[in-house]
C-alpha cells in the first residue's frame, strides 16, 4: 500500500471550489422559530436536531425506529418515484413535526393511515396530522413521492445525496444528502433498521445496505430486496444503481459478502476487494467482533463525486480503491457507522479512527511503523494545512473532512498510544467499539474511557492534541 500521509478525505478529484454554496437554505432563522415553540394548542416538533454544523439537519420530537423505502428509478429519464414508511415514537406530544427531504414532488402523506396535512419549506417536510401525538406512541407516516433527485453541495463544495452516474445513480449521504432521495430524521443521533425494495430496468443492479432477501424479473424490471437490521444513520444508507458484475459469498465466520462492481473497474478492483475478508478479520482482531451480519463494497465509476463512504455494510467507492482506502472504509465500520457521531464537531472519531487503521495496516504488513507515519507528518512545518485548526473543533460543517480531521486526528490517538502503551491502547479501542456497539459515542466519553483503561490523567495529552490551535510544540 502506498503511504498518503498528507491526504485529507478520501477524495480521488479537485473539487470545483466555485461550486460551493451554502447548504443551509435562507431562511434558516424563521425556520428554526417557525417550529421551534410550543404553542398553546400543543408542541411543534423542531426543524433541527440541534446541531451547530448542519442545523437543520434531523428533527426534534420523534425517534425513528424504521424505514421502509420502496423506490423505483430510471437511468434513462433520472426519474425516482418513491413511497417511504416511516415507524417513529413521539418523545413528546407532537401537533406537527418535520422531516427532512430535499427536492422532488411530495404526493401525500398519512400518519396511522389517515391522511395528513403536509407543506414542504426549504428542506423541511412539515407534517401536520389530523390529532396529535402523544408522548411516547409510536405512529406511522407514509410519504409518497416522485421526481429527479438532486444531490445537495455540500460546504465543502462535494456533491451529496442521490449522484447520478452515465449509468445509474451513486448513492452517498454524508452528511446531510439522505434528504435527496427519501424523507428522514436526517441526523446520526437517530439511527433506525431499514427496508429497502428497489426496482429498476432489467440488467442493472440496485444495491443497498445490508442482506440481499431476494431479487425478482418481470415485465423488464428488477427488484431488490434488501435489509439493514442493525441501526443505521440516515446518512449511512445507499440505494446505488449501475450495471455492476455481482459476487456473492460467504465467509468462514458466516458474513454474507456482496460485492457489486462497474465492469470498467473490475480489473483494478478485483486484486483489493479479494482482501476484504482478510482485512475485516484483520480489524476484528483489533478492534472486537465485525459489527454486523453483512459486508461487501460497491464499486462504481462516478469521477464527479471526488469520495469514497463508508455506507453501512457496503463501503461506496468513486472509482477501484487502494488497499489503503479499502482498510480506511472498512475500519469505519466499527468507528462511525457501528458507534455514531452525536454531533458533527465529534467527526474526528470517525475519521482520526479510520486513518489510524490504516497506519497500523501499514505497520503490521511489512511497511512503515505507524511511528514513522507519525514522524513524517510532525516534520510538517506550522503553517501548513495539517495544523490549521485542532482536530476535535473543525469550526464549521466547512472543515469536516480536512486534513487536520483525518491526520492530526489519527496522530491523536497515536499520542495516546504512546503515552499508554499498547496494551492499554488497544484494549481502548476495543473497549470503545464494543461498549458503544449499535450507538454512539463522544469525544468527551472517549477521553474518559481512555483515562478509566490506562489509570491515566490524560487531561493535558488531549487537550494539546484534540483542542489547541497550531502545531503543537512536542510530539
Ligand atoms: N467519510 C468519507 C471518508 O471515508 C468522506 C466523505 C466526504 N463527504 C463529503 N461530502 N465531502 O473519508
Ligand atoms: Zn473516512
Amino acid at each position: 500500500m502506498r503511504p498518503r500521509p498528507q491526504q485529507p478525505a478520501r477524495r480521488t478529484t479537485v473539487l470545483r471550489r466555485e461550486a460551493v454554496v451554502a447548504a443551509v437554505p435562507v431562511a434558516l432563522a424563521a425556520l428554526l422559530t417557525a417550529a421551534g415553540p410550543a404553542t398553546a394548542a400543543g408542541t411543534a416538533g423542531t426543524a433541527g436536531a440541534g446541531d451547530p454544523y448542519f442545523p437543520l439537519s434531523g428533527n426534534g420530537g420523534y425517534d425513528v425506529r424504521h424505514y421502509g423505502l420502496t423506490l423505483g428509478y430510471d437511468p434513462a429519464t433520472r426519474h425516482l418515484d418513491g413511497t417511504a414508511v416511516v415507524t417513529a415514537r413521539a418523545t413528546q406530544r407532537l401537533t406537527r413535526f418535520d422531516l427532512d427531504l430535499s427536492g422532488l414532488k411530495v404526493t401525500g402523506v398519512t400518519v396511522d393511515r389517515t391522511r395528513a396535512s403536509f407543506r414542504r419549506t426549504g428542506q423541511e417536510l412539515v407534517v401536520t396530522p389530523r390529532k396529535a401525538l402523544h408522548a411516547g406512541q409510536e405512529f406511522r407516516v407514509t410519504v409518497t413521492y416522485a421526481g429527479t433527485p438532486r444531490p445537495v453541495t455540500d460546504p465543502d463544495g462535494s456533491p451529496d445525496g442521490w449522484i447520478p452516474t452515465d449509468d445509474g445513480a451513486f448513492v452517498a449521504g454524508e452528511p446531510q444528502g439522505a434528504m435527496t432521495w427519501f424523507p428522514a430524521n436526517s441526523h446520526p443521533t437517530d439511527k433506525a433498521s431499514y427496508d429497502f425494495t428497489l426496482t429498476v430496468p432489467q440488467g442493472r443492479t440496485a444495491v443497498a445496505n445490508g442482506v440481499l432477501l431476494g431479487q425478482r424479473t418481470s415485465h423488464g424490471r428488477t427488484t431488490f430486496r434488501w435489509r439493514q437490521s442493525e441501526p443505521m444513520a440516515a446518512y449511512l444508507a445507499t440505494a446505488t444503481v449501475g450495471t455492476f458484475k455481482v459476487e456473492q459469498y460467504t465467509t468462514r465466520d458466516g458474513l454474507k459478502v456482496y460485492n457489486a462492481v462497474d465492469p470498467r473497474e473490475a480489473a483494478d478492483a478485483a486484486p483489493v476487494l479479494k482482501k476484504l475478508p482478510s482485512v475485516l478479520a484483520w480489524e476484528s482482531k483489533l478492534f472486537g467482533p465485525y459489527p454486523f451480519r453483512a459486508a461487501g463494497a460497491i464499486v462504481d465509476r462516478a469521477p464527479q463525486v471526488g469520495y469514497a463512504l463508508e455506507t453501512q455494510t457496503r463501503p461506496v467507492y468513486d472509482a477501484a480503491p487502494d488497499l489503503g482506502t479499502l482498510v480506511h472504509e472498512s475500519a469505519h465500520q466499527w468507528f462511525g457507522d457501528s458507534v455514531s457521531l452525536t454531533k458533527w464537531k465529534d467527526i474526528w472519531l470517525n475519521e482520526g479512527f479510520a486513518t489510524y487503521a490504516e497506519w497500523l495496516y501499514t505497520e503490521q504488513h511489512g511497511g512503515k511503523s505507524a511511528q514513522q507515519t507519525f514522524d513524517a507528518l510532525y516534520a510538517t512545518p506550522a503553517d501548513k494545512d495539517l495544523w490549521a485548526f485542532p482536530p476535535a473543533d473543525p469550526g464549521s460543517g466547512e472543515h469536516i473532512f480536512e486534513t487536520p480531521v483525518y491526520a492530526r486526528g489519527a496522530m491523536a490517538l497515536h499520542a495516546l498510544r504512546t503515552a499508554v502503551g499498547d496494551r492499554a491502547f488497544f484494549r481502548i479501542l476495543r473497549c470503545w467499539a464494543t461498549g458503544h456497539r449499535d450507538g454512539h459515542g463522544t469525544t468527551a466519553q472517549f477521553v474518559r474511557l481512555s483515562e478509566r483503561e490506562s489509570g491515566k490523567d490524560l487531561s493535558g495529552l488531549f487537550h494539546t492534541w484534540l483542542h489547541t490551535s497550531g502545531k503543537p510544540a512536542s510530539s
